[in-house]
């Protein structure tokens, strides 16, 4: 088994700096696109050997040196009560979205091993083939509570932030609800073998510094407590750079960066004792190959004081990207990276 992303994770010297992509199995892949032509999202989420296979599919084809299983963060929140649907068009849409304490009331506790069995199914299947190790994952309470209220994705979180300044009470019930299952989603993957586990917090940066250290990590902590050391955590808050001294204290081993911060910067504000990941531009990938290269080696130096490096994205790979420049981005770090 190729372990050098673990050991990143955990700050031990590595050969080169290891390499993964934020959505590595997704549209900009052919192979994907053909799974994806003969079954919906929901359904290939729910099919432990196509997601098992679209999983596998970037690995063999970037060289990257760690797997993400396949699925999405809302998942987990069906089995509690929530209605989902995947648009082509407009993303995710939750059809009975939390609007009041009854909504709270009936949302219901997870039981992972029996209602997501699918995913425990995914796990064990690509434990079986592959050579890197698998990052299981969750969304963050806040993000997955933005998703609850607001019915899908949105631009000013108005409701989410409604509720959070004339209800606290209730925001914190919900938030205290979806951090249970969110502790026993996680649990449940780490157990069935998972090797690290990324926490998605994508509209944490929607929130001022109070208000993220009042409403979304507390409850991000709570989860990483639970957690234990039992494997490396990878606290990947976007659009919040100017908090990354906050998310550290999250206790995460690897706090993950977008591209609005230089890596050195980050370092410096972040301290020796905490492994990084990203965090390239993900439209850097339009660029040249002489530009993507150049760039590769900017932030692989800008890391080399970092407890741990492991490159990636800074957010999810553009469905537009060619492989061929993801294939190039890989091959650089590794290159450009070698001890
Ligand atoms: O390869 C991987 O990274 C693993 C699989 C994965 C997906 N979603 C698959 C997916 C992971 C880790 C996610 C996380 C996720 N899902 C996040 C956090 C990361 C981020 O992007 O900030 C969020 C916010 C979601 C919610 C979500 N899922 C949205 C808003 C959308 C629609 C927008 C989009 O990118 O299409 C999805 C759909 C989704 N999740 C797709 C994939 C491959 C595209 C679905 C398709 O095939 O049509």
């Amino acid at each position: 088994m190729n372990d050098t992303f673990l050991k990143a994770c955990r700050g031990e010297k590595t050969d080169y700096t290891p390499v993964w992509i934020m959505r590595q199995a997704g549209r900009y892949l052919a192979e994907y696109r053909n799974i994806r032509s003969k079954v919906e999202f929901l359904t290939l989420c729910k099919t432990p050997d196509l997601a098992a296979e679209v999983t596998i599919q970037p690995l063999e084809i970037l060289n990257a040196d760690a797997a993400i299983l396949f699925s999405d963060i809302l998942i987990p929140l069906e089995p509690m009560g929530i209605k989902l649907e995947f648009s082509e068009s407009k993303g995710p849409i939750i059809h009975n979205p939390v609007k009041s304490e009854r909504d709270i009331d009936n949302l219901r506790n997870i039981n992972p091993d029996e209602e997501l069995h699918f995913v425990i199914e995914t796990i064990k299947i690509l434990l079986k083939n592959i050579k890197v190790p698998l990052i299981g994952f969750s969304g963050a309470p806040f993000t997955l509570a933005t998703y609850m209220i607001e019915g899908g994705s949105s631009k000013n979180f108005l409701k989410a932030k409604r509720m959070i300044y004339q209800s606290p009470e209730s925001f914190h019930r919900l938030m205290e609800l979806i951090t249970d299952n969110t502790i026993r989603y996680l649990l449940s993957q780490i157990k069935a073998g998972v090797q690290a586990v990324q926490i998605f917090d994508s509209w944490a940066g929607t929130l001022s510094p109070l208000d993220f250290s009042l409403f979304a990590l507390p409850y991000v902590k709570r989860i990483i407590s639970a957690i234990n050391n039992s494997v490396p955590v990878i606290y990947f808050a976007f659009n919040s750079s100017s908090m990354i001294e906050l998310a550290k204290t999250s206790g995460a081993d690897v706090i993950g960066l977008d591209w609005r911060i230089e890596v050195a910067n980050a370092v410096e504000r972040l301290g020796g004792d905490v492994s990084i990941q990203g965090n390239l531009d993900p439209c850097i990938l339009f660029g040249t190959d002489e530009v993507i290269k150049e760039r590769v080696s900017l932030i692989l130096k800008g890391a080399r004081k970092a407890k741990g490096h492991i490159f990636n994205l800074g957010h999810g790979i553009l469905p537009e990207t060619s492989v061929d420049k993801a294939i190039l981005m890989v091959e650089a770090v590794h290159e450009r990276s070698i001890r």
